[in-house]
């Protein structure tokens, strides 16, 4: 029996080509979020189950948790978000961090979910987290950046819609129709559960389960259009930051137990892709769960499938080459020779890769094109004494001989062009 070479289900294997796409994605995130002063952490991919059964909610602790215990008998978990680790990681250092607090990572996080587009059972998450800012001035600036990323890649306001409203806000309305807290509870999942029920059938489950005055209150509520004051605030203030692209959506709950006040979820506008791209809000009762003294937190969570289906549904990634800037090919029995001028080559800054085959010119130069790669520089006897060397560019087939400097200086155009 020969073993399978699929990865594991659900689980992506990154050749070269999707690393490129993961490397740009990154950087740009980086650059994005390091300009609004945020600073990158990490933390274990393993934790202690607690973690998570404290506060993350039902559906990620009961049914989407990589769980074990390990070989002392301590119950673990593989991260599935990384919000109770930051989370952790502050309260163990409360007093000495300064405030505000901002932080940021991209981990890679596992759920045993149903793999479908958009989901898989591992995914990397750019997590964005601003501790020590209350109330709206912390959730803006956090909306802010992640309206600034989707922008940095070129997407413009209308591809996108990001959605927001108010557990606080909902959770006093619940109270004035005298819910109770496991009623409120439940119709958070409900809510959670919307997009995927018939709006016939979502009525009528609401009805079933908290009777009939209190289900029809509550549901005049969802479709009532007047927006609540803290969300009518935080919308004049993105405006003025010139987020243009923000909403308020009483449908919006976020699937997590630790939310606390402002939640919002960005969705792709594309007809084809209509769905959550990622999301978050303010929860600011995580820290205090960790024994320190509470700290007001606001973040939110980006995944990398559902970013690149956004970039991909918006024509949005740009052609990405190799990182090689060019293969050397070498004519004849000169590998050993080669080196000096090789070497001298990576000094001035190329990437190159020597083909130390040793088979004929043709099959090197197919192999150089087969790789993506743009240029391959002809090495032999002649070009060693000379200092001169044939530069091709694989991509439109054009040749010059040109002596060492002028080769980088070509090259190095191009890439910048
Ligand atoms: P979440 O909504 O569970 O929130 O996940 C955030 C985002 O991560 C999702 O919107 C999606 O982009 C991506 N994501 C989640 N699960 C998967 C999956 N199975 N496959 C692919 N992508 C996925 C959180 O995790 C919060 N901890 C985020 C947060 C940070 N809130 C405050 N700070």
């Amino acid at each position: 029996m020969s073993l399978s070479t699929q990865p594991y289900k659900g689980a992506r294997d990154f050749y070269p080509e999707d690393k490129r796409i993961q490397k740009y994605m990154f950087g740009k995130l980086r650059e994005v979020v390091e300009s609004f002063g945020y600073q990158e952490y990490d933390a274990p991919i393993l934790e202690s189950f607690d973690i998570y059964a404290a506060k993350s909610g039902e559906e990620i602790v009961n049914e989407q948790l990589y769980s074990f215990e390990d070989k002392g008998g301590r119950k673990v978990a593989i991260r599935p978000e990384m919000t109770p680790s930051v989370s952790r990681m502050v309260a163990a250092r409360r007093q000495e961090l300064p405030y505000p607090l901002r932080l940021y990572s991209i981990p890679n996080l596992w759920r045993y979910e149903r793999p479908q587009r958009g989901r898989l059972r591992e995914h990397n998450q750019l997590n964005v987290d601003l501790f020590g800012v209350e109330g709206l001035d912390g959730d803006a600036e956090i909306i802010q950046v992640a309206d600034a990323i989707l922008k940095s890649f070129g997407a413009k306001s209308s591809d996108y819609e990001i959605r927001i409203n108010s557990r606080g806000y909902m959770n006093q309305q619940f109270e004035s129709f005298g819910l109770s807290d496991d009623q409120k509870h439940l119709c958070l999942k409900l809510l959670d559960k919307q997009s995927k029920i018939e709006p016939n059938e979502f009525e009528k489950m609401f009805i079933e389960k908290l009777g009939d005055g209190k289900g029809s209150q509550l549901l005049n509520f969802l479709k009532s259009e007047e927006v609540p004051k803290p969300v009518a605030e935080l919308l004049r203030v993105l405006n003025l930051s010139g987020v243009e692209s923000a909403a308020y959506d009483p449908a919006i709950v976020r699937g997590l137990d630790y939310y606390t006040d402002i939640i919002f979820e960005v969705f792709d506008t594309d007809p084809e892709n209509n769905r959550s791209m990622f999301g978050g809000g303010r929860y600011d009762g995580l820290v205090g769960l960790f024994g320190a003294e509470p700290v007001p937190t606001v973040g939110f969570g980006m995944g990398d499938v559902t970013l690149q289906n956004f970039l991909e549904a918006h024509g949005l990634l740009p052609g990405l080459g190799p990182e090689t800037d060019a293969a050397a090919i070498l004519i004849g029995d000169v590998y050993a020779k080669a080196q000096a001028v090789v070497g001298e080559f990576r000094k001035s800054g190329l990437k190159i890769a020597v083909d130390s085959s040793g088979r004929k010119l043709d099959a090197q130069i197919r192999s150089a094109v087969k790789s993506g790669v743009r240029y391959a520089i002809f090495i032999g006897e002649k070009e060693l004494q000379s200092g001169r060397f044939q530069l091709r560019d694989l991509k439109n087939g054009t040749e010059k001989e040109l002596p060492k400097g002028d080769i980088v200086s070509a090259i190095q155009e191009s890439r910048a062009g």
